[in-house]
């Protein structure tokens, strides 16, 4: 068993949306516990820091113009193989072709308002963590429903 932390974030849309607590509950609903969590606008800075992999893609501007348009909610996800299976929760890339059931899939049209972001792997989730939270803003704590989940 490997308990993994990973970053997702509730992107512009869905803030504006009113989907962020449904997003949340599909975490927790998992089993998934939020060990961080907050509000925040996103800078450029910021931005391209955490999207740097896709600085030559020429959707990039795209993708820093509209991350940056609004705020986001930024969370902390923990649990078993939680990098890899809140990719699975979230749902491929594009919603257009995500599955019904996926967060993706189930709010989302648009592969630019794609609803959320989720760390890649667990060195992206590490580096991605750091950038987003400082050490006392994430949490170490005990579930009573743990040993259930
Ligand atoms: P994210 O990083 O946001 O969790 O998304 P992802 O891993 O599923 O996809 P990624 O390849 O990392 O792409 C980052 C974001 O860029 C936008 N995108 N646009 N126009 C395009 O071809 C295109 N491809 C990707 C998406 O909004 C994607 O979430
Ligand atoms: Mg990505």
């Amino acid at each position: 068993m490997s308990v993994q932390r990973t970053l997702v974030l509730c992107k512009p849309d869905a803030v504006q949306r009113g989907l962020v607590g449904r997003i949340i509950s599909r975490f927790e609903d998992k089993g998934f516990k939020v060990a961080g969590l907050k509000m925040m606008q996103v800078d450029e800075a910021l931005a391209s820091t955490h999207y740097h992999e896709h600085v030559e893609k020429p959707f990039f501007s795209e993708l820093l113009s509209f991350i940056t348009s609004a705020p986001i909610v930024a969370m902390v996800i923990e649990g078993e193989n939680a990098v890899e299976v809140v990719r699975v929760l979230m749902g491929v890339t594009n919603p257009q072709m995500a599955m019904p059931g996926t967060i993706r899939g189930d709010f989302g049209l648009n592969l630019t308002k794609n609803i959320v972001h989720g760390s890649d792997s667990a060195a992206s989730a590490e580096r991605e963590i750091a950038l987003f939270f400082s050490p006392d803003e994430l949490h170490d704590y005990q579930l009573s429903i743990e040993d259930w989940c």
